[in-house]
């Protein structure tokens, strides 16, 4: 997507040096954009565990560069497999919700134990976390493709008044490789020239949607208003949201989501306005082992910190600010899950489909039981 007009991915090789990863460094938007580089294993795990990277398909892709860093380190010493094993589990270790991160992983594993020298296995690494990248960026556009005839479908019964899409959290540019999940619908929309409004929620306690959403949308000059989190219901009542589309960080095969914290209740919401409630995911987030999304998938809490106190600008620098008493403790629940039936469907990059087992199967054969 663009940034100040220049096509950028949220990730990537350094052109004049291989064995540099290069990533928006998402600490710093909307204020700063900053590249941050990355030369070891180590840093890529401390990048992904305090979120200069984050959201789904970005996290899957920084671990597949992570294994690649890894795999360059792991060449200098005489325990290729061992040094690989170690990294794979600091890796795992980082945040626990997005399957795209172990998805990843393993993939990585797989393909590297093909080579026979370390010296190929640091090429087949390489290969295959550019390929990671590139197919996440590329199930991201197909999602696009898929959730544009939703868009223009709900367009068509309005009489193409303007169609108000209401997004939670940052399921965008920033939280894959390119395009985003949730929001590759909306750019195609707004690219074809459809007549398009976005109610961003400002995702509290991180605020991925006033930091992150709203300022892609920003970029990519789409019309968009930024809410608080809880006014999503208020609207649904009084018939300002069409849809509601968000991505999610893990969904099981049987169509439970797990979603940045507070989906579940805009979905809940959804259901009780008859406004659609769709889930964008590229194939790399369904959880092919899970079929209990509520008793299984595991919820990260974060530091209480984050819900105590406000970050923000000030005369140039980020600042935080308390906004809670100093003795009240505070839990910091980073996802919830919404069941399947409250989900109307899931954009995929193969189309769209019901969140239930059969649906999400015929999708995607090669993963029957
Ligand atoms: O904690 P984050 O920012 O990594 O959370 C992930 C998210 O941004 C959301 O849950 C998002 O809606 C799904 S990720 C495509």
């Amino acid at each position: 997507m663009k940034v100040r007009g220049k096509h950028f991915r949220t990730i990537w090789r350094k052109p004049d040096d291989e064995r540099v990863v290069q990533l928006v460094d998402q600490r710093f938007l909307p204020h700063e954009f900053v590249i941050e580089e990355i030369r070891s294993v180590d840093e890529m795990a401390t990048a992904i565990r305090e979120m200069h990277v984050r959201g789904a398909g970005l996290i899957g892709a920084s671990a597949g560069y992570g294994m690649y860093l890894a795999a360059i380190e792991s060449a200098q010493r005489n325990s290729f497999d061992e040094d690989m094993a170690a990294a794979a589990a600091q890796l795992r270790a980082t945040r626990p919700t997005a399957v795209n991160l172990s998805w990843a992983i393993e993939r990585q594993l797989k393909n590297i134990a093909a080579g026979k020298t370390a010296d190929e296995k640091v090429a087949l690494a390489q290969r295959m976390a550019d390929l990671i990248a590139d197919e996440d960026a590329e199930h991201c556009r197909m999602i696009g493709q898929h959730g544009l005839a939703l868009i223009q479908h709900i367009a068509q019964t309005k009489h193409n008044k303007e169609v108000n899409v209401l997004t939670h959290c940052n399921a965008g540019w920033l939280a894959f490789v390119d395009y985003g999940s949730a929001t590759a619908p909306i750019y195609a929309a707004h690219d074809s020239g459809l007549a398009l409004h976005v109610w961003v929620t400002e995702t509290r306690p991180r605020n991925q949607g006033s930091k992150l959403t709203a300022w892609e949308l920003d970029q990519h000059g789409v019309p968009h208003t930024l809410i608080a989190d809880s006014a999503a219901g208020h609207l649904m009542q009084r018939g300002e949201v069409d849809l509601v589309i968000v991505g999610t960080d893990r969904t099981t095969f049987t169509g439970d989501v797990a979603n940045k914290i507070g989906t579940y209740l805009k979905a809940l919401a959804a259901k009780a306005n008859d406004v659609p409630f769709y889930v964008a995911l590229p194939s790399s987030s369904f959880d092919w082992e899970m079929r209990d999304g509520l008793n299984e998938i595991p919820i990260e809490q974060r530091g209480a910190d984050e819900v105590k106190n406000a970050d923000g600008w000030c005369d140039g620098q980020q600042i935080a600010v308390q906004i809670a008493p100093d003795k009240s403790p505070a839990a910091n629940y980073g996802f919830d899950v919404t069941p399947r039936e409250l989900v109307t469907g899931l954009i995929t990059e193969r189309g769209v489909c019901k969140a239930n087992e059969k649906s999400i199967r015929s999708l995607f054969p090669e993963h029957a039981p």
